[in-house]
C-alpha cells in the first residue's frame, strides 16, 4: 500500500448513492430507502444532451431532493457549466464540473465556491491528473470517473486504480484538504482496490440501487483492507 494510501484510510468512508439508477416511478420511496440505510450524500447526475448523449434532472428536483435534509452531491455533466452552477448551487453541498467541459475551469471553481459550494472537478476516464495541477488550490473534490460519463450500470475500468492513486498522490503532496471521489461501476467486488488506492467517496448506483438490502450495500462499500501501522 502506498504511502497516500496509508494516510487516507484515517478518514470514514463516504457512500454516495447515484439516483440515475434509482426507480424513477419510485424515486421519493427509493431516496428515503437510501437515507435509512446510511448514506452520506446523495449523488445527482445533471446531464444535458450535449456534453453527453442523454439528459436527466432539473434544479426542480434538486430543491426537492433538498427537503429531504441529505446533503446533495450535483455531478455536472453539461458544456460551459455556469449556468448549471447558478442553477443547482443553492440546493447542492457539492458542485462539480467536467474538466473537459469548460475553457475556463478556474473560473468555474472559483464561481462555485463564491456561490457557498464544495467545488469539485471530474476527470473523464482519458484525461490526465496533469490538468487539476494549477487549479489545486480552488478544488474542495475531485472526481475520478470510473466509466465514461453519460449512463449507469456500466462496468469499472481498472486502468483507473492507476489514476485514483495518482491523483491521491497529487493532493497528499499539496497538503491540501482535497477529498477524491470516484464514480462508476463501483460495487463490493472493486470498492476495497478503490479506498486502497486512496478514494474517500464512494458513488454508487446500479450496486445499491438494484440491492434488496440497500443498508448492507451501503456497508459492504465501506469495507477497507486491514492493515497494520
Ligand atoms: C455516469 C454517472 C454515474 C452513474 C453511476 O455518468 O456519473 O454517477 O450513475 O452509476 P453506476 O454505479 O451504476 O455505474
Ligand atoms: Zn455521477
Amino acid at each position: 500500500m502506498s504511502e497516500s494510501a496509508a494516510h487516507a484510510i484515517t478518514a470514514p468512508v463516504k457512500v454516495a448513492p447515484s439516483i440515475l439508477s434509482a426507480d424513477q416511478l419510485d424515486l421519493g420511496n427509493q431516496v428515503r430507502k437510501a437515507i435509512d440505510a446510511g448514506a452520506d450524500l446523495l449523488h445527482l447526475d445533471i446531464m444535458d444532451g450535449h456534453f453527453v448523449p442523454n439528459l436527466t434532472f432539473g434544479p426542480g428536483l434538486a430543491g426537492r431532493l433538498q427537503q429531504t435534509g441529505i446533503p446533495l452531491d450535483a455531478h455536472l455533466m453539461v458544456s460551459n457549466p455556469g449556468w448549471a452552477i447558478e442553477a443547482f448551487a443553492r440546493y447542492a453541498e457539492y458542485l462539480t464540473v467536467h474538466v473537459e467541459a469548460t475553457p475556463h475551469l478556474h473560473r468555474m471553481l472559483r464561481l462555485i465556491r463564491e456561490k457557498g459550494c464544495k467545488s469539485g472537478v471530474a476527470l473523464n476516464p482519458s484525461t490526465s491528473p496533469g490538468f487539476l495541477k494549477y487549479v489545486l488550490e480552488d478544488v474542495d473534490l475531485i472526481l475520478i470517473m470510473t466509466v465514461n460519463p453519460g449512463w449507469g450500470g456500466q462496468p469499472f475500468i481498472p486502468a483507473m486504480l492507476q489514476k485514483i492513486e495518482e491523483v491521491s498522490e497529487l493532493v497528499r503532496h499539496s497538503g491540501l484538504p482535497v477529498e477524491i471521489s470516484v464514480d462508476g461501476g463501483i460495487s463490493a467486488t472493486n470498492s476495497r482496490a478503490v479506498l486502497d488506492k486512496g478514494a474517500g467517496i464512494l458513488v454508487s448506483g446500479n450496486y445499491i440501487f438494484s440491492s434488496d438490502d440497500m443498508a448492507s450495500a451501503i456497508e459492504s462499500l465501506r469495507r477497507r483492507t486491514l492493515v497494520n501501522c
